[in-house]
This record gives C-alpha cells, structure tokens and sequence, in this order.
C-alpha cells in the first residue's frame, strides 16, 4: 500500500537504517517492528547526503507534479555548521530557519497524550549533551501507493498524523485525527491529497552512548510550516492579530473594514457570521437565540455573541428579560449572569468589591463608585488596578424611564486610538509605553494598588532593541482608567512629559472634552470613533473591558408618576478573559475551520 513514496525523480539520500531503527523501537509510538529496511528519500530537487552540509541543490524541477498543490513544498536548503539548525525552503521561495534545541524541544514523540503536556524537556539534553545537534535530515513522503513499501512492512510506520490549525502541539492531541497514523490508515484518511511531507531529523548521539535521548525525530512539515518563526512569519502573526483603527466601531456604522469593497462585506462572508450589525454599528443577538426557555445555552447563537464580542470590541444581547426580584442576592436569577456564565464556561468574576452582581443607580451602596451617581463617567476600563482586570463586562439595562434626561453610554476602542495615536504623537506613545502609572482603589474597605504602563507591546526577544523599535512591536495591552489612579512615581524628568502624552492619549478617547488648539487631530479621532447610545430597558451592553473604554454621559432625573419612569438601573457583571476566550476558542474548534482570533488585549498575542 502506503509509506514513504519514492518520488518521481528520486534523489540520493535515504533514511537511514538507524533512523528507521529508532523509529520503529521508540516504545512512545508503539510501532510494530519492520522486518525489512525500506527505502525512502529526500525532498527533490534537493540532493542531500547523510553527512553535514553535503547537499547539493538541484535546479531543473519538476516540481508542479511532484508536489500535489495543497500539500506544503518543500525541500532542505542547509544544514548549519555543527548541526545547529536547518533551514528549510517553502515553495521555493520562502527560507525559514528551525534550530536544533528547537525541533528537540518540539519533538512530537515528547508530547504526552492525552494531556499535551511536555515531558522531556531543555534541561534534560543538558545533562547529556552541550545541546542538540542534528546529524543529518531529509525530507521523507507519506501518503501514496508504494509496492516496495507495502512487501517490505514499511506501511506500519507510525507517522505524526495532521493536526487541526489551532493546534499548538507537533501532535493532534485532540479532535478527529489520530496522533499517531500508520502510513496505511494515514493514506485511508487521506484519500486523493497526494503526498505529505515530514522532516526527519537524526540527531548526534551522546560520545558516552547514553540511550535516554532519542536518535531520531520526524516533523509534520505542515506543522513546522504553521510555527515558522521567521521575521516574516513573525511580522505576518502580527497583522493578523493587531487591532488598528479599521477594527474599531464606530460613531456611525460597523468598522471601516466591513466596507473595503463597494459595501460588499468581505468579513462576513471570511468569518460565516450569521448576525450582521444593526444600524448602530454593534451585533445584536437575541437572548432567547442564547439561551432557551429552559435556561440551555444555544451554542450558535453563543458563538455569534463571542464572534462579535472578540472581532468589533463590544456587542448588545436584545429583548433579555428583566430579572422577576431586582433585590435578589442570588446571582441566577438575573439574566445578565445567564449570557455572562455561558459566555466564561459558567463563572462570573472579580465580584470582591462590589458583588458578582453590581447594581449601577444612583444611591446605590451609599455610593461608594461614583457610577452610582448621576455625574458623567469619562471614557474608562473597570478595575484597572487588579493585576488581572476582568475580561468582559455587561451591562443589562433593567430601567430606562422617560424621566431620564441624558445618561447615554459611551464606547470607544482603546487598542485603535494607541495605534493611531502612534501615527500621530510618536513621542507621546513611547512616553506611555514606558511610563508606569499608578492605578488605585483605596477607600474604606478597599485597598488595591496596581503599576503598570498605559501601553503594553510585545517583548520582541534578546537581540532586538526594544527601545529603539517601538513601531516594530505589536501593541498587546492599553490600560486607561483616569478616575482611578494614583500618584505617579516617575523620575522627577519625566513627569511634565508623561502629563502631556497623558492629555494627548486622553483627547483621542473622550469626545467629551474640548479640543485645544493643535489637537484637533486626536479630538476629531474621538468624534469618529467614539459610539454612543442610549440603552433601553431588555439591552445588554456586553464589551470586552481590556480593548474598550466605556463611559456614561451624566443624566438628571425628572419626577414621573412612577418611581420606574425616573430612574436609571444597569445590572452588572463581570467575566475572567482567559475563560472566556478558551470558551469561545474550544467553540470556534467545534464548529468553523476559522481560527482567526483578533487581539483580546491582555498583553499576549494569540497563537496560533
Ligand atoms: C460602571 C460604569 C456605566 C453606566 O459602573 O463602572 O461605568 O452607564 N457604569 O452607568
Ligand atoms: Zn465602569
């Protein structure tokens, strides 16, 4: 049947027998012996020995045939001096480079199932070895009829099988695909797809003949392709994820990037979403689409609410119904915690200082924020002097009354206007790159402090100079919360400077101050990008509370004949964002080949 194809125009080099020897014992694989030695060989065009840096590229390919289009090509360019790393070239033109202590440490036969979890790790080799050293490598075929392969036993061979693209592990430790596939049941699986390539690695043994490391590995190429660490693939990670202005609602209408063509929503039709905006810019998701009669969550109508929440910053849950006892200490029998529970995998969060469900209205708790007042609330995120901020926050509004004069919520999206604001005051972003503030909540009963930058960006590695790239560096965190912070402590030369990139941050996000002469470039940004709107009663403002800033416009209360008619009541709650972005990541998994996930903003870029 199946193994490891000879291609058409086969080139020198094969497996070695001791390859294929350690292979076919390591007992992690559970592999059935081979009686017979097969033959197999490296990628052409390239012309390989098992000596170091013996190879020898060849030109005239026929590479069109030979490699079935929806399988990476590839072949080796070099191996380093000493066996330190390979580089591998992608479709002919795109050179990526693995080092040794690497694809050691990425091992697939190091992954323990069904956890995921490493096992063999760095400071194992080192007790053996100085660090890895791959002694030679080719690039070996599977999946295509092979009569050598099948009369010599070869088809046995265990293979990692595929894995899913959100999968970080060299293994597939979960979903349909099995790890391990023999060449026979891998070929079964992938029936018409042609070739598949792997990377097998033999590494220099121990001089002391130690049998506790392995001799030799072998890679899914896919997979090594997907975790290329290039600086272009580095660089092409980066603009999947980052959020630029183009992501970011709106004063009027859905982000930018839902009209790039003639209105014609490409976004839409990438990312199969089923709810479109409505006229204010922001998803709708019915609640009885979230959750039944019988209180069971509705996995699409979750998804659409998830998709929406991480892809624009903020989204509303509409027609939810008002909780039956407003007083209730139970925190089911309010509706905002039904959407806020299924949206985390089932908990709320950072309930210490005001509950794990807060009422915002005016006397509230003898007003202990200020939000249970009726005076405006700038742009701000909640609880920024946690270590951990929650993740997402929703708002259900349960009162609304004619007699409410003012009181609109506000919306802005602090990712975009720090990476606008780096286009336009490059000073000013360094100064809150790197200028910790001090955020605070001290009153009676609490006492919390947290110092961090305003702006966080991804740590670049060893070698590059992170003071000097800060255009090069993805932004990954924006923390903004003016009414809750502290004295900074900064050298006494900086103060002057971090006030005034402070008031420039601050004009781009609250279209609620005046412009000043010279600034009104970051006042006009907060007038385009700030969305603003009244709730009704039945709406729940859900938003992810790291990428956005949300605020209120400050409200008077006229006397009604109800006490209803003149009041204004938000229910809150809270989640954590790892929860909930491993709920809507398991979900996407289930349900889409889309993987696609934007920044969440909590000071990591998301892999893969
Ligand atoms: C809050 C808050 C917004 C509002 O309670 O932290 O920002 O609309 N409330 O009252
Ligand atoms: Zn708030």
């Amino acid at each position: 049947m199946i193994l490891f194809h000879r291609p058409l125009r086969p080139c020198s080099i094969q497996i070695s027998r001791h390859a294929l020897r350690a292979l076919q014992s390591s007992s992690l694989l559970g592999l059935t012996p081979l009686e017979t030695t097969i033959t197999s060989y490296s990628s052409t065009p390239c012309r390989f020995s098992t000596s170091l840096n013996q190879f020898d590229v060849n030109s005239d390919s026929d590479k069109e045939d030979r490699f079935p289009v929806h399988h990476t090509k590839v072949n080796i360019a070099e191996i380093g001096r000493k066996g330190s790393h390979i580089t591998l070239n992608y479709d002919h033109d795109i050179l990526s480079t693995y080092h040794a202590s690497w694809l050691w440490s990425n091992d697939p036969k190091k992954v323990t199932l069904p956890s995921g979890q490493r096992t063999c790790t760095p400071g194992q080799w080192r007790s053996v070895y100085d660090q890895p050293k791959i002694k030679s490598a080719s690039i070996v075929y599977c999946g295509d009829v092979d009569n050598d392969a099948e009369t010599s036993g070869a088809s046995q061979i265990q293979v990692p099988g595929p894995t899913s693209k959100d999968c970080c592990h060299p293994l597939a430790i979960y979903g349909a695909q099995s790890p391990w596939v023999t060449a026979a049941s891998f070929a079964d699986s992938t029936k018409g797809t042609g070739l598949r390539p792997y990377l097998q690695i033999e590494w220099t043994t121990a001089q002391n003949g130690d049998s506790t490391t392995d001799s030799s590995s072998l890679f899914d190429v896919e997979w090594l392709e997907r975790f290329r660490y290039d600086d272009s693939a580095r660089a092409n990670r980066r603009e999947k994820t980052e959020i630029q202005p183009i992501h970011a609602i709106r004063r009027s209408g859905p982000p930018l990037r839902f009209y790039i063509q003639n209105n014609h929503c490409l976004e839409d039709e990438k990312y199969k979403i089923t709810s479109k905006h409505e006229k204010d810019g922001l998803v709708h998701v019915n609640y009885q689409a979230l959750i039944d009669s019988n209180g069971q969550v509705l996995e699409s109508g979750l998804l659409n609410l998830l998709d929406a929440v991480f892809r624009d910053g903020a989204a509303i849950v509409s027609n939810t119904p008002r909780p039956a006892y407003l007083e209730s200490d139970e925190e089911n029998d309010f509706p905002v915690a039904h959407v806020a529970k299924a949206m985390s995998g089932g908990l709320l969060s950072h309930g210490a200082l005001y509950g794990n469900i807060f009422h915002v209205r005016e006397g509230e708790a003898n007003s202990k924020n200020v939000a249970y007042t009726s005076v405006a609330l700038c742009p701000h995120q909640d609880l920024a002097y946690y270590e951990s901020p929650p993740g997402i926050q929703l708002l259900h509004c349960v009162g609304m009354g004619k007699g409410v004069l003012g009181g609109e919520s506000t919306l802005i999206d602090a990712m975009a206007a720090a990476y606008q604001l780096r286009e336009l005051r490059p000073e000013s972003f360094e100064v809150l790159v790197k200028c910790p503030a001090t955020f605070v909540k001290q009153r009676d009963g609490a006492c919390m402090t947290y110092r961090r930058p305003h702006i966080v960006l991804a740590e670049e590695g060893y070698s590059r100079d992170n003071n000097k790239n800060i255009f090069d560096r993805e932004i990954v965190a924006v923390h903004w919360s003016p009414p809750f912070e502290g004295p900074v402590l900064l050298p006494p030369d900086d103060v002057d400077r971090y006030y005034q990139a402070y008031a420039d941050f601050e004009q781009m996000v609250d279209n609620a101050l005046r412009s000043s002469e010279g600034s009104e470039d970051l006042s006009q940004y907060a007038n385009d990008y700030t969305w603003e709107r009244k709730l009704s009663p039945g709406e729940i403002l859900v938003f992810n509370n790291r990428r956005m800033l949300h605020g209120r416009r400050g409200f008077s209360l006229q006397p009604c004949h109800t006490i209803e008619e003149s009041q204004r009541h938000l229910v809150g709650c809270y989640t954590n964002i790892d929860d909930t972005l491993n709920q809507y990541r398991v979900l996407l998994r289930r349900s889409s080949d889309s993987i696609h996930v934007m920044n969440v903003c909590n000071e990591s870029s998301i892999l893969p």
